[in-house]
């Protein structure tokens, strides 16, 4: 297990899981088996979170440019989600997860039956406080700050908001859920190196590990390992480096 340190583990982790289509291709298998082979690497990785006691975990599972894939595709993914949710959401509450969807919740693509399900796992984990795991579902995090936009201009035109007074923290405040604190730490599996619409805003000053390992042979050594590298690295959110650390580096 990699060395992590209790005691400086991230608030916030997001995951872009990513190369499920690979590990599929590379085994003869169709792309949609990939996904499916996703949810046990998922699952492990909910239980290394939980036992670092990370507080957030944000996994990008569908995103709002993920529609241009083809129709099978598509409908699988959609019919996963239902079947996974149906699956693992006694399981997930019993763990004491709050379950969170973040993400274009209105659009008419999403079937009803999903919604359903997606409501009954929030309603059902709501008072959950082991740790909160927030589903990025049609998200982009284009339409994320668009959507916060909109509703802060309506707020500006009905005169409960002055323009003069829209600051850095009033988008903060408009965003899918107020309360999700910045990830300080994304990872992204398969070897890319892109946010691909992943968390724009509140990834601001996040640390973005990258791996080569493809998302179904990630699991919770990696999610260590991750949050080990995240550790080392010197966080400065614009200031200068410290001048007593450059001495003794000297
Ligand atoms: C990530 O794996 C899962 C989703 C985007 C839903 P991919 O399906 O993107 O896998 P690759 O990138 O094609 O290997
Ligand atoms: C990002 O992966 C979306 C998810 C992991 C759900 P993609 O595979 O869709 O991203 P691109 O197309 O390689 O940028
Ligand atoms: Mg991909």
């Amino acid at each position: 297990m990699s060395e992590v340190d209790r005691a400086s583990v991230p608030v916030h982790v997001g995951i872009i899981m990513d190369g499920n289509g690979r590990w599929a291709n590379a085994r003869g298998l169709h792309r949609t088996q990939g996904h499916a082979q996703g949810e046990p690497a998922l699952f492990d990785v909910v239980h290394g979170a939980l036992d670092l006691g990370i507080q957030w975990l944000t996994v990008y599972t569908f995103s709002t440019e993920n529609w241009n894939r083809d129709e099978y595709e598509v409908n699988f993914l959609m019919e996963f989600n239902v079947d996974l949710l149906e699956r693992r959401r006694d399981e997930l509450h019993e763990l004491g997860v709050c379950v969170r969807f973040m993400g274009d919740m209105a659009d008419p693509r999403i079937p009803p039956v999903l919604l359903d399900r997606i409501r009954s796992a929030e309603d059902l984990t709501k008072d959950n406080t082991e740790m909160t795991m927030v589903f990025a579902f049609n998200y982009g995090g284009r339409a994320e700050i668009a959507s916060a936009a909109k509703r802060i201009a309506a707020a500006a035109l009905d005169g409960t908001l002055a323009a003069d007074d829209i600051s850095a923290d009033t988008v903060a405040a408009h965003l899918y859920i107020p309360a999700m604190p910045d990830p300080e730490l994304i990872i992204r599996t398969s070897g890319e190196q892109r946010t691909s619409n992943f968390l724009l805003w509140e990834a601001a000053y996040a640390e973005y590990v990258f791996t080569d390992v493809l998302w179904p042979d990630f699991d919770r050594e990696e999610l260590a390992r991750c949050v080990a590298e995240f550790q080392h690295r010197d966080r400065r959110f614009g200031a200068a480096v410290d001048e007593s650390l450059k001495d003794s580096s000297r």
